[in-house]
């Protein structure tokens, strides 16, 4: 494939081969290789366009098994190849929960059966997410899905002495913990965000405190531990606060924003439409200032979606009954640029860190998040930053609907998603993925050995 005139991380414009699933060439030379091989190399026009690194998501929900009517594998895998992303990491909170080397295989089989993107498993910390003991966490690293991450995320690990353990226990393979910080006891009943507004509509309140006392406390075992700490959906000013002052420390502490949280405050609740109820909840102005400037001197590493898909009858209700999680694959690219981007606050080379490299190191995938240079993996992003589209959650990849950005108009388009040098999604539209071949050979080889 030749990607003619476009700009990696937005800087000079150049064309970019790649052959056999690699860069091959960057620059003058590009266009004779191509010539040279002649008709099999399809062309794209990167007029205009910003080429990056194939985005990689440490933090979705597909669902499978078990919420099939909400989100599948193939159907999650469809809205992140439309969205720009290469790679996605599946939260383990399916039914059952992805607590053993059975389960995370399953997903990970179903994501390469599918061939849209690269789905790597997240395994749960504890058996059930049950928060009781831990799951065989070495027993998933050493599966074919080779688990680095874990998490029992959509719940917190509260138990002190457990999340200890935890952090003791992947040390032994450079694993990481992933984080859902919420105090349970500081928010029994907690529907949205504590403060004026819930005040205001008599629904009770999550305070902050409840996720930065949580971040603090894992700081002080991941210091104590050695090991890494991962923490999810930053979405309070002390939150940032609190994990910039853990790294000036040196603890190895990572943390991660969502794209809803750098977007929308509080007040839309006030129309108790469930679409915004989320966890952790919407929070205030003053903390999307806090989180978006996190973001942009890196005490926030990443930008994960935390994609959470609900059948409408779970979504559709009264604000109490509904399940709280927004959509977020196919539109995060966008509200980046729209908040980090056009603002000033990230340039490309950011987003590029922000959504490909660091969410690829953190979660440890191999051949993710690499530079666009010659030798290098063939999985690259093209982006129209100056293209616009307006959100219709009827008409997004998911199973389900439940987009906060509904209606609303957003900046930058993804031209083109390219997976192992394959276009997975051409100008909106999702491209069928082709056999692998090197897939083929591998499977032949091995029929070969157990023969
Ligand atoms: O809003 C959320 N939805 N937060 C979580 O932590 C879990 C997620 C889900 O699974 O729906
Ligand atoms: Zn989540």
């Amino acid at each position: 494939m030749l990607i003619r005139g476009a700009a990696p991380y937005g800087e000079d414009v150049t064309d970019v081969l790649l052959t056999d699933g690699v860069i091959t060439h960057i620059g003058a030379g590009a266009a004779a290789a191509a010539a040279e091989r002649g008709a099999d190399v399809t062309e794209i026009d990167g007029d205009g366009a910003v080429l990056l690194p194939g985005l990689v998501d440490l933090h979705a929900h597909l669902r499978e098994p078990g919420r099939e009517d909400a989100e599948t594998v193939a159907s999650g895998s469809a809205a992140a190849a439309l969205g720009g992303y290469t790679a996605v990491f599946a939260m383990p909170n399916t039914r059952p929960v992805a607590d053993s080397v059975a389960v995370v295989e399953q997903v990970s089989r179903l994501g390469q059966a599918v061939g849209l993107v690269d789905v790597q498993p997240i395994g749960a910390v504890t058996v059930g997410r049950k928060g009781e003991r831990l799951a065989e966490l070495a027993a998933m690293a050493d599966s074919a899905a080779a688990v680095r991450v874990f998490s029992d995320d959509g719940d917190c690990v509260a138990d002190p002495l457990l999340m200890r353990r935890a952090l003791e226990y992947v040390r032994l393979f450079d694993g990481v913990i992933a984080q859902h910080a919420q105090e349970p006891r500081l928010t029994v009943g907690a529907q949205m965000h504590e403060g004026a507004v819930a005040a205001d509509l008599g629904l009770t309140g999550w305070p902050a405190a409840a996720e930065e006392s949580i971040i603090a406390r894992d700081c002080l075992l991941a210091e104590q531990t050695g090991s890494r700490l991962h923490v999810c959906h930053l979405s309070t000013a002390g939150a940032a606060r609190v994990v910039r002052e853990a790294k000036q420390r040196g603890v190895r502490v990572t943390a991660e924003v969502t794209p809803h949280h750098l977007l929308l405050a509080d007040e839309r609740a006030r129309g108790y439409d469930p679409v915004f109820k989320v966890n952790p909840p919407l929070r205030t102005d003053s903390d999307i200032a806090a989180l978006r400037g996190a973001l942009a001197d890196g005490t926030i590493d990443i930008v994960a979606t935390d994609h959470a898909p609900h059948a409408l009858h779970d979504k559709q209700c009264e604000w109490e009954a509904a399940a709280p999680g927004m959509l977020g694959l196919q539109t995060a690219l966008s509200v980046v640029i729209a908040t980090m981007v056009q603002p000033g606050l990230l340039d490309w080379r950011g987003v590029a860190a922000a959504m490909s490299e660091r969410p690829a190191r953190i979660g440890a995938l191999a051949g993710h998040g690499r530079p666009i240079a010659v030798g290098e993996p063939g999985n690259v992003t093209l982006v129209d930053p100056a293209a616009s589209w307006t959100v219709d959650g009827s008409r997004l990849a998911s199973l389900a609907t439940n987009t906060p950005f509904n209606g609303m108009t957003l900046p930058g388009t993804v031209r083109a998603t390219v997976l192992r040098g394959r276009p997975t999604a051409l100008d909106g539209e999702l491209v069928a993925p082709q056999p692998d071949s090197s897939r083929d050979r591998a499977t032949d080889s091995l029929s070969k050995v157990t023969a």
